[in-house]
């Protein structure tokens, strides 16, 4: 494939494992966030994630300077200018998205792709911020993202079979496996996973079992890698929250109605592991 110029827009957990698999596959990254700290930071953890192969013998100490030098740091949104494919990874709000799309759009070129990141809110509607609905599609990578091989590529209503095309070559260039599905509340990954969250945690709410024994079934008797409410803590539970809100509000069925306990811990700002703590503790 063409060898793409592409922006990473947010420099979080999500946007960092992007710009990681972008540069590690050959590609030209500008990892983009309001803060130079920010930024920097993201890219620092990029390279202690690459160290690591490294130190493992799984990575060639040159390979991994190489992989480096591709990653550039920005906290000026125009540096999109010179991009031929961003792929949006900030805090998952839809308003927030909007105004990123929409700035996105005034200042990217024509041509360019605008790819979200985004793991529940609709394609359609960020999509419909902008000029080129044609050119604006999801992409939704998972956490870890340089081990998780699966990208759900979701059309908006008005997405090119164009760009479709291209969205889907560049998820097989990073060395994922691209799934189409449709535009629906959570697609298909968060529709299916975040209940099985939430129910874990209701599980633990009305005192059917404790966390820890929660996740050991989960782990012991359906083979999981990690029981639900670690992964839920490994997530971020506002994230976990707010696509619950999403699928309750967008398909309006009660089987989707939060926890209370997971509210509470969103409100006490036990995020998970990003905040220290969650349902567990870490340093
Ligand atoms: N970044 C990069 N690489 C990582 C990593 C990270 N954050 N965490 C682990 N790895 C790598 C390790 O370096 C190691 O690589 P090698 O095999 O090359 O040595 C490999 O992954 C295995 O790591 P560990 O041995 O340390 O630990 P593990 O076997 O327990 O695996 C795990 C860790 C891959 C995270 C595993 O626990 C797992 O698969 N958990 C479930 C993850 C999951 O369900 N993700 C989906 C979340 S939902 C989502 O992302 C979508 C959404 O919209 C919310």
């Amino acid at each position: 494939m063409r060898s793409l110029k592409i922006m990473v827009v947010g420099a979080g957990q999500m946007g960092r494992g992007i710009a990681h698999v972008c540069a590690m596959a050959g590609f030209p990254v500008i990892l983009y966030d309001l803060e130079q700290a920010v930024v920097s930071t993201g890219k620092q953890l990029i390279q202690d994630q690459l160290g690591k192969q490294v130190e493992k013998g799984k990575l060639a100490k040159q390979e991994m300077m190489e992989i480096c030098k591709r990653i550039t740091t920005t906290t000026k949104l125009e540096q999109v200018q010179t991009v031929d494919f961003v792929i949006e990874a900030v805090v998952e709000k839809i308003k927030v998205k909007k105004d990123v799309f929409y700035q996105l759009d005034k200042l990217a070129p024509p041509y360019t792709i605008l790819a979200t990141n985004t793991s529940s809110c609709s394609i359609t509607e960020i999509a419909a911020v902008t000029n080129r609905p044609e050119n604006v599609i999801g992409m939704h990578f998972m956490n870890p993202v340089p081990v998780m091989k699966l990208v759900e590529i979701i059309r908006g209503l008005a997405t090119s079979d164009n760009v479709f095309e291209q969205t889907k070559s560049l998820a097989e260039a990073l060395n994922k496996t691209p799934v189409e599905v449709n535009d629906y509340p959570g697609f298909a990954s968060n529709r299916i996973l975040m209940p099985m969250i939430n129910e874990a945690i209701y599980t633990v709410y009305e005192g059917v079992a404790t966390k820890d024994a929660v996740d050991e079934v989960m782990k012991l008797g359906m083979n999981h890698p990690m029981g639900p409410l670690r992964l839920a803590d490994f997530i971020g539970l506002d994230t976990c929250l707010y696509i619950m809100e999403t699928l309750h509000n967008g398909l309006g069925d009660d089987k989707y109605r939060p926890c209370p306990l997971l509210k509470n811990y969103v409100k006490a700002g036990w995020l998970g592991k990003k905040t220290g703590r969650g349902f567990y503790q870490y340093e």
